[in-house]
């Protein structure tokens, strides 16, 4: 009797939609496009993913490590996975025992789920982060205690210092990590927003030392990538938010973009707009605990497009100058060239190179995607003018924990 393929089990890839933070990891490092998305769900098209488990470590959440057995013939389709809020539960099924998960998949899934995601490992000395200790279902609650704005009155954008007290609730964070912000309220079709990344610019001994508090740098959003004038949701609630005004956060996110704590270790940062957060956090941290004269050195790239729209510009020039080496890049200075940070990363050929080429040295890039390439580029010509290979270098210092980037 030949085998009834309608009636066969499959093990489908699905993702939880009420944990996703829609953060595009998946879709980017799925080698096939099996990951793709609207504008609320990410979903895994069941007839392209081979459940290679590329995507697995990289998710920050875990919500990629979800798996449904149904009948191959019934498997969720795009549309239904658009249309959940949540995972539906699992069926079930006679002979579902028998669709095994490979060997990989499985010991990748182990991984995530030990909350080990991070597309590069973290600095080996880095503090152990806690992660997802909070979810939609149990978010922390915060009270904010200031909400200010960093770029000067009648400058194209709006960006904000937003500080967040945890009272009574643990809410650990290291440098480098992010929280996500459920915004309230629903959206044109009457669902809740879904939850948007924020990474902390406050270091781990809160934005006010020995705080229970954290800081996030804001900037409203008006307009799409395209150009097109929107209201980012979740933007514009928090740089709406007042003095004691009560805010829902999930998370910790994170365990890769972390800094180092060895004595000796420095730092090379290169950030745009408010990708500025997490080397806030770092230089603060390294600045507290400056008097142990454990650090090593410390070098800024920061690109905005005019001194008064760029996040902590009037603290970052106060800074000493043996304790940090800071490179602005203005690209819209009336009278003056237009300047990119991997233009500044050129002028400072030899020192970047130095920087490169040392061990203890870990790279932070985070802000405008299209900034990544450019600095990579930069990095390239810093190489070939001082004896490195970018090609050998640039895995060496992914696989050392030693090279971190967050753009978007
Ligand atoms: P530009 O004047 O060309 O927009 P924003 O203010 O939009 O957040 O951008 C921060 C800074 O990043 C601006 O100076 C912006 O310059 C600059 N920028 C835009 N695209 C790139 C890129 N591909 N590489 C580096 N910097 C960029």
């Amino acid at each position: 009797m030949g085998r009834d393929d309608s009636a066969e089990i499959a093990r489908q890839h699905v993702i939880d939609p009420e944990i996703c933070i829609r953060c595009n990891t998946c879709e980017e490092t799925c080698p096939i496009k099996a990951v793709t998305h609207d504008s609320r769900n990410y979903v895994v098209d069941f007839n392209i993913c081979r459940g290679c488990g590329d995507c697995i470590a990289p998710c920050p959440t875990g919500a990629i490590d979800n798996w449904r057995q149904v009948v191959k013939a019934k498997a969720y389709t795009l549309e239904e996975q658009f249309s959940w809020d949540s995972l539906p539960p699992q069926e079930e099924l006679a002979g579902a025992a028998d669709a095994a998960l490979p060997d990989d998949v499985e010991r990748l899934t182990q991984e995530a789920r030990a909350g080990q995601g991070g597309t590069a490992p973290a600095p080996w000395s880095a503090e152990t982060p806690r992660v997802n200790l909070y979810s939609l279902q149990k978010p922390a609650i915060a009270t904010v205690t200031a909400n200010f704005k960093l770029t000067d009155e009648g400058s194209s954008s709006d960006i904000r210092h937003i500080i967040l007290d945890f009272g009574n609730t643990a809410f650990p964070v290291l440098e480098g990590q992010s929280i996500g912000v459920i915004p309230p309220g629903t959206d044109a079709n009457g669902k809740p927003h879904h939850i948007r990344l924020y990474s902390v610019a406050s270091p781990r001994d809160g934005e006010k030392p020995n705080h229970n508090n954290l800081s996030l740098t804001v900037k409203r959003v008006t307009e799409n990538h395209n150009g097109q004038s929107i209201k980012g949701p979740a933007s514009n609630y928090l740089c709406d938010l007042k003095k004691g005004d009560q805010v829902k956060i999930v998370g910790p996110y994170g365990s890769s973009f972390l800094m180092p704590n060895h004595p000796g270790s420095s730092l090379l940062m290169i950030c745009t707009g408010t990708g500025s957060a997490p080397m806030r956090a770092m230089t603060e941290y390294r600045r507290r605990h400056m008097a142990q004269k454990e650090g090593g050195a410390l070098m800024l790239f920061f690109g905005a497009r005019r001194p008064g729209e760029l996040p902590y510009f009037g603290p970052l020039t106060k800074l000493p100058k043996d304790f940090i080496d800071v490179n602005f890049a203005f690209s819209r200075e009336p009278g003056k060239p237009k300047t990119y940070v991997q233009d500044m990363i050129r002028a400072r050929a030899a020192d970047v190179a130095r920087f490169l080429k040392d061990d203890n040295c870990y790279i932070y890039i985070c802000g405008l995607k299209g900034m990544e390439d450019g600095v990579k580029v930069a990095f390239r010509e810093v190489c070939d003018g001082h004896g490195m290979n970018w090609d050998a270098l640039q895995p060496e210092l992914l696989a050392k924990g030693r090279f971190h980037v967050e753009t978007y």
